[in-house]
């Protein structure tokens, strides 16, 4: 088994700012000492997530994930440890040794873990598919298909596409021959790439046929899933199928997170920090063929809090290029409003005509149009809803056009900058002789109710950061003890001088909950060969003890230890609590004795009890 030396893995880290990383990820914003974002685990309204740069570690209030960078690494890029540590020496520009990264990469990923073995299942069929459609006879229909709709042999293998044949056992016969993965049924089951199997079957029959492929990829480029589209105008089985069919949701592949082409489109979203959302795959590739590098697509026309967080953590903008029709324009308006009340982002409308999608666009006008179009037609959500409303009110009819004013009016209140409040107002009421004086009091009405509820939900954010303390939320409430021996060992951690104190007090000293002891027990190890507690995290491996280590190094107290201070801890560990506990089980049993009537037990216990008691009180 090769392994990367501790000494490379401490390296690594300790050239590398935990914040640089992080930024690659999220917005982060400085508030005294740390830097806050909404977290990137998690649907996240307040930013609960964290970065602590003096002790290297982030931590989110609200989900209770954290730890070093490499677990910050492991979580967003799904990777494993080993994999973490190349990763963020490649993003911090550090060189490693690349046949020590190929000789434990190679190791790494035949993971014996089933989201490991589910990836490499995708894989294997996608590789299968796209050769299908590339080099194999069966595939010619789909590739001549694929041209006539201007996608070219390149941006095939760009967006891997591929082709499922008509035979319903080319994958799971495919995937027999892999002599590299250790299939079975309950894995093939899982993957969510087959058809249930009945029990009289002797073959899983593949979930795709017939259909071209798009390999759906998650934000790191793997697949974790397809969606497959038909293709001939009449199917011979001669009744109508859903033009495109989806993998099932799975281990792998959540509908809800999914965006068709963000692992590609995110390089250039960060750049010029805009994503353009697209309502089909086709439109995606049209886009990208016409130079518009940040295109992505939801599957479908929904746009879930999951989805939005992703793209505001790297965008600031969105544009909504959805098709010419009545369908895509209801769908950009109501994305668009949705954004407005929940989000940061800035949204921006691009209108296509004639009822054309933006692969039908570039098809009657050109490439060059639709960058164009999409570069510099775009709307901002008022002229977009100023369109929208006109058509849908007829202004000839006075109170359809009252309607319609006042409307207009609301959505000018929503406005953010005052000059473009007074201009629109000032159109308004020319267009629709109407006073400037009139809009603008009914403007100022609204401003004030929106302002109201603002400062409501401002108090709201602020309740709740107070009560926001470092608990991990997926575990049972911290008492008393947890906390006292959390606090020790952050001042241990920290504090050198601290194990001083302890051995004076006692030679003895254990703390009184397994998991805190193990803890001290790793550390005591570590110290023997480092003192950088940084390093403390890459040092033990299991996840669960990282987890309340790093929750325990998160812990910041502002004054330097005393004696009396960690005494006090180290007398309620080590004597008080074992002592209380005790007192807890005698209790119990006395209680039981009263029960049964045993007085004989009854006054030992007693007896004892006071003693225990007189004990505490010293
Ligand atoms: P073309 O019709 O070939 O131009 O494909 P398109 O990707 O532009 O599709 P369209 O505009 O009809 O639909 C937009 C998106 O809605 C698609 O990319 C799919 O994500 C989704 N979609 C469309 N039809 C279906 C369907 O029958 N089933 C499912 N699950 N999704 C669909
Ligand atoms: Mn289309």
């Amino acid at each position: 088994m090769v392994r990367i030396p501790e000494e490379t893995i401490n390296h690594i880290r300790s050239q590398t700012n935990i914040k640089d990383i992080v930024e690659r990820y999220v917005d982060l914003n400085k508030s005294g000492q740390n830097y806050f974002a909404h977290c990137p685990f998690h649907e996240d309204r307040t930013p609960s997530f964290s970065v602590n740069e003096n002790k290297q570690i982030f931590k989110c209030f609200s989900c209770g994930r954290g730890g070093n960078v490499y677990t910050f690494i492991q979580e967003i890029e799904k990777l494993s440890f080993v994999e973490s540590v190349f990763k963020v020496a490649e993003l911090s520009q550090i060189p490693v040794d690349e046949a020590l990264k190929n000789a434990v990469m190679e190791q790494d990923s035949a993971t014996d873990t089933t989201y490991g073995k589910l990836l490499a299942v995708h894989k294997k069929a996608k590789d299968l598919y796209q050769h299908i459609l590339l080099h194999a006879e069966v595939g010619e229909e789909a590739y001549d298909y694929l041209q006539s709709r201007g996608i070219s042999r390149e941006l095939m293998e760009e967006f891997e596409l591929g082709f499922s044949p008509r035979q319903r056992e080319s994958l799971g016969l495919y995937l027999k021959t892999q002599k590299d993965l250790e299939i079975d049924e309950d894995l093939l089951t899982q993957s969510g790439i087959f058809s249930e199997k009945k029990p009289d079957d002797d073959q899983f029959k593949d979930r795709f046929f017939n259909r071209i492929i798009f390999p759906l990829n998650n934000h790191t480029g793997k697949t974790v899933g397809f969606s497959g589209r038909v293709f001939q105008s009449n199917d011979q089985s001669g009744f109508k199928t859903a033009k495109y069919l989806n993998s099932p949701e799975t281990q792998l592949f959540n509908k809800r997170k999914l965006l068709f082409n963000f692992d590609k489109a995110k390089k250039t979203i960060r750049k010029s920090k805009e994503a353009v959302l697209f309502e089909g795959y086709m439109d995606v590739i049209a886009g990208w063929k016409a130079g518009v590098q940040n295109s992505i697509a939801s599957m479908g026309t929904s746009l879930t809090t999951e989805h939005i967080q992703s793209i505001s953590s790297i965008a600031d903008t969105l544009v909504i290029a959805f098709d010419g029709d009545n369908a895509g324009l209801e769908s950009a308006k109501k994305i668009a409003e949705f954004l407005q009340n929940q989000s940061q982002l800035n949204v921006e409308i691009v209108r296509f005509p004639h009822g054309l999608d933006p692969d039908d666009y570039a098809k009657k006008y050109g490439n060059e149009a639709l960058y164009n179009i999409i570069t510099r037609g775009r709307q901002t959500l008022f002229q977009f809803l100023k369109d929208y409303y006109k058509r849908q009110y007829n202004l000839d009819n006075e109170a359809e056009r009252i309607k319609y004013i006042e409307l207009m009016i609301q959505e000018i209140s929503k406005l953010s900058s005052a000059v473009e409040r007074d201009l629109e107002a000032k159109e308004l009421a020319d267009e629709y002789d109407v006073s400037v004086e009139t809009i603008m009091n009914q403007v100022q009405t609204h401003l004030t109710e929106h302002n109201h509820q603002r400062v409501r939900n401002l108090h709201y954010e602020q309740r709740n950061k107070a009560v926001l303390q470092p608990t991990r939320t997926n575990q049972k409430k911290r008492t008393k003890i947890d906390v006292t021996q959390e606090i020790l060992l952050n001042r241990l951690f920290f504090y050198p001088e601290v194990e001083e104190i302890l051995d004076h007090y006692t030679d003895e000293f254990t703390f009184a909950t397994n998991i805190y002891e193990r803890i001290y027990l790793f550390y005591e190890q570590f110290k023997r060969t480092n003192h950088d507690i940084d390093d403390f995290l890459n040092f033990v491996e299991e996840d669960e003890l990282k987890q309340v280590i790093s929750d325990i190094m998160w812990i910041t107290i502002d004054v330097e230890p005393t004696d009396e201070e960690i005494l006090d801890y180290a007398h309620y560990i080590y004597e008080v609590y074992p002592l209380e506990q005790k007192l807890q089980t005698l209790t119990e049993e006395l209680n039981e004795c009263k029960r049964q009537g045993n007085t004989r037990r009854e006054l030992e216990l007693t007896t004892e009890l006071i003693k225990l008691n007189r004990k505490l009180k010293v």
